[in-house]
């Protein structure tokens, strides 16, 4: 008879053994540091998401919560002026991102090598790191294309010239903004390369409401288009986990068929939906994130750091004097948390949450100092 081996790692798929799976930035344990690494909200939730909380908490968590978010999805669709049928919410962004995956991507293993374009999961790069990993889980082929050297989005006619981009990729990611940049892209740019694309295009929304223009319109115009969504970043909910996408009624009810029964918990759905009948705190916390990072870009500039523009929550910057990995230690020492990528195309820079007005201005009195000052 044969033994079960004594080290289960040998009983894993091997796709599984030989994943790198994604590096979240630091959530630290020590008190007393200001976290600029994952480009959280500085600012609470608003008092009243807060008090619906904790009304909801209570007895009825020994209940399912309602397993298709129902009253999220409806006030999600008079929000973006669509039908209910248009919006799928999920457990994070995150969640929906990798349900994105399994809808539309082949495992590479199902399909001939002439037809890898159905099991590619393609990305403009650098993106949000989670992409590859997804790609990576589903036995797909992950994809990236480097991005213009400013991190612009290639026109189409450049990505058909340098033949790398693949227009019947499965599904294709674009971040946007950008992550890890910053960088801004417009809808009519973002709407050519839907066009252009034969597969599955998933806009990831993740830091539109930092930025002047959103391309949400697109989801409802373009069939292949999916746009993504998060509560984490803008509404100050990382700790609930929910996100979501509109898109065309048939990919969402392909989204509902892979889902888990019950995959948003009950007090997220009752923390988002209280988020969206309270639009003028967040509003007002756009605003004012918008202008510290304004603010502290300019301020950043003048000491000698190249910062790029950024739509989002945080700003990617190339310190001076130093490498950007002397300058994550020596930062870490004096209890600022900032993010450093090993990527070549960015591994010059830090990339740094825009906190409160307060931490940004400790952030620039820390600075001003330096590792090798
Ligand atoms: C570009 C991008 N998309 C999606 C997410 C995931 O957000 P969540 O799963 O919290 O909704 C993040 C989080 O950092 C992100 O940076």
């Amino acid at each position: 008879m044969k033994r079960v081996p004594s080290n289960p790692s040998s009983l894993l798929r091997p796709s599984v053994r030989a994943l790198h799976g994604y590096t979240p930035g630091e959530q630290p344990k020590v008190r007393g540091l200001v976290k600029l690494n994952t480009n959280e909200n500085p600012y609470p939730p608003a008092p009243a998401v807060l008090r619906a909380i904790r009304k909801a908490t209570d007895g009825r968590l020994r209940l399912y919560p309602n397993p298709t978010s129902q009253a999220l999805r409806g006030k999600l669709a008079s929000v973006h002026g669509c039908a209910p049928e248009n919006v799928f919410v999920g457990n994070g962004s995150d969640e929906v991102l990798a349900y994105l995956v399994r809808a539309f991507v082949e495992p590479l293993a199902a399909v001939p090598e002439r037809e890898r374009s159905r099991a590619t999961v393609q990305y403009p790069w650098p993106a949000y790191s989670l992409y590859p990993v997804l790609a990576g889980i589903h036995g797909a082929r992950a994809h990236p294309v480097a991005l213009g050297a400013d991190f612009g989005l290639p026109p189409v006619a450049a990505l058909r010239r340098g033949k790398q981009w693949d227009f019947d990729a499965a599904l294709t990611f674009v971040t946007t903004p950008n992550a890890p940049s910053g960088r801004g892209y417009t809808t009519a740019e973002l709407e050519a390369l839907c066009v252009a694309q034969r597969g599955a295009v998933v806009l990831d929304e993740a830091y539109a409401e930092f930025a002047d223009e959103d391309a949400r319109a697109l989801a409802f115009r373009h069939p292949n288009t999916i746009v993504t969504r998060t509560f984490s970043k803008a509404y100050s909910l990382c700790a609930q986990r929910v996100g979501y996408c509109l898109a065309h009624p048939e990919v969402i009810a392909a989204l509902d068929k892979l889902r888990d029964s019950y995959n948003v918990n009950l007090l997220g759905q009752v923390a988002a939906l209280a988020t969206l009948e309270n639009p003028a705190y967040y509003r007002k916390n756009f605003a004012r994130i918008r202008a510290t990072r304004e603010q502290l870009r300019r301020e950043l500039s003048g000491l000698g750091w190249q910062v790029l523009p950024s739509q989002a929550n945080f700003l990617l910057a190339r310190p001076p004097g130093a490498p950007a990995r002397e300058w994550l230690d020596w930062l870490r020492e004096k209890r600022f948390l900032v993010r450093w990528f090993s990527a070549p195309e960015i591994s010059a820079y830090l990339r740094i949450t825009v906190g409160s007005e307060r931490e940004a201005a400790a952030l620039l009195r820390a600075v001003r100092r330096g590792p090798r000052a």
